[in-house]
């Protein structure tokens, strides 16, 4: 069975395209590299032995897609394609909906012509409202975004429901991932951010290796055991596996569902950084900081749909993703730039 993976050259991207390969998909790619390098597919070849098939270009172009459906049999489409920071989506909203909300569009457009309806979208714990009780289910209220980003995100999910309550022929899959950390446990791929890091394991990693001086604590006054932000970290080993189970899900079940991938547990900004430095033995110089304006103070999911429909469950630690995240970063200081 063949899939199509948009942004495939990304860092969620690269270690599905491995995870589908290892589990005996094809695989397509259409990417147009504004985030990524293309050394990525050729390390997911190098590690699982396999070739995939990849297109450098946008996924606005509707005419590239006309003719990657022309020239491959793909049976389902996975789309990660899309721009992701935050804070550049308040400064270039813009460039934002036109990439987010046209990428999908286009890319739906071509699928309804050419009669292949299976999606899975990349949607993001940032859709639910900040005043949630937790765990997040997905029942949960949505929408409130605070940026651009985030409304993107829940533009998206409203956009592809609508058609599927039209148009019963769709099997579409939103998964919200909550936070993706780590690497594949080669330390061949991971995540290449451009510039300052906005998340908090890239900035760990290049503090560690020293690319940064120290790590900014943003806030220890919330309402939490230590006072620091807790988060829903989940390795990017196990999201990838949990689109190849939605992969699964959406070549046998029709209609629209939403899936939250995360792994239940929250940890702190503390917890973080001190399994990062008895995990890998090396210093993490920290201050605290002011908190930091649009952030709450804990977010995790209960992933119980996820384990129940889609038969997927978070496997691995956070010593796991402070393990393998720094073997990426030690073994490649400048990313894939080197
Ligand atoms: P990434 O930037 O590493 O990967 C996205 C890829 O899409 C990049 O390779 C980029 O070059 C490509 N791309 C962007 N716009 C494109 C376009 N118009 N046409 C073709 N290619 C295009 O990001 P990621 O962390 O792998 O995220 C993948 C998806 O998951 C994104 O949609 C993101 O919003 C979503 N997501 C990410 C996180 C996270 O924390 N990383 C959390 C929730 C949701
Ligand atoms: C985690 C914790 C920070 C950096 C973002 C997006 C979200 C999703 C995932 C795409 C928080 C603290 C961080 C630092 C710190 N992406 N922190 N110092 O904000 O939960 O989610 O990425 O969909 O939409 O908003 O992730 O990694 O930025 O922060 O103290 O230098 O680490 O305050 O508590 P966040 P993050």
């Amino acid at each position: 069975m063949k899939v199509l993976v948009t942004g495939g050259a990304g860092y969620i991207g690269s270690h599905t395209c491995v995870e589908l390969l290892n589990e005996g998909y094809e695989v397509v790619v259409v990417d147009n590299l504004c985030n990524s390098n293309p050394e990525s597919l050729k390390r997911v070849q190098e590690l699982t032995g396999k070739t995939l098939k990849f297109y450098e270009g946008d996924v606005r172009d509707e005419a590239l897609l006309k003719q990657i459906f022309a020239e491959n049999e793909i049976s389902c489409v996975i789309h990660f394609a899309g721009l992701k920071a935050v804070g550049e989506s308040v400064a270039m909203p813009w460039e934002y909906y036109d990439n987010n909300l046209n990428s999908t569009l286009v890319l739906t457009k071509v699928m309804k012509e050419v009669g292949m309806k299976n999606l899975i979208f990349s949607s993001s714990a940032t859709v639910y409202t900040a005043d949630n009780e937790m765990p997040l289910k997905e029942t949960s209220r949505t929408g409130h975004c605070t940026n651009p980003y985030g409304w993107t995100k829940y533009m998206t999910e409203q956009i592809l429901s609508g058609m599927s309550h039209a148009d019963k022929e769709w099997s579409i899959v939103l998964l919200r991932y909550f936070n993706p950390i780590g690497a594949h446990h080669s330390g061949r791929i991971g995540e290449d951010p451009r510039g300052i890091p906005n998340n908090l394991m890239p900035y760990i990693t290049q503090v560690a290796v020293g690319r940064r001086e120290q790590l900014n604590v943003f806030g220890n006054d919330y309402d939490t055991p230590d006072g620091t932000g807790v988060r829903d970290y989940i390795h990017v080993v196990d999201l990838a596996r949990g689109h190849v189970a939605a992969v699964k899900y959406a070549t046998e079940n029709a209609g629209c569902e939403v899936f939250n991938l995360g792994t239940g547990t929250g940890y702190s900004v503390l917890d973080m950084v001190h399994t990062f430095i008895d995990v890998n033995r090396v210093a993490v110089p920290y201050k605290i900081v002011e908190r930091r304006p649009g952030d709450i103070g804990t977010c995790y999911a209960d992933p119980a749909k996820s384990a129940e429909k889609l038969h997927w469950k978070a496997e691995k630690t956070l010593a796991d993703m402070c393990r393998d995240s720094w073997l990426w970063q030690s073994t490649n200081p400048m990313g894939y730039g080197e």
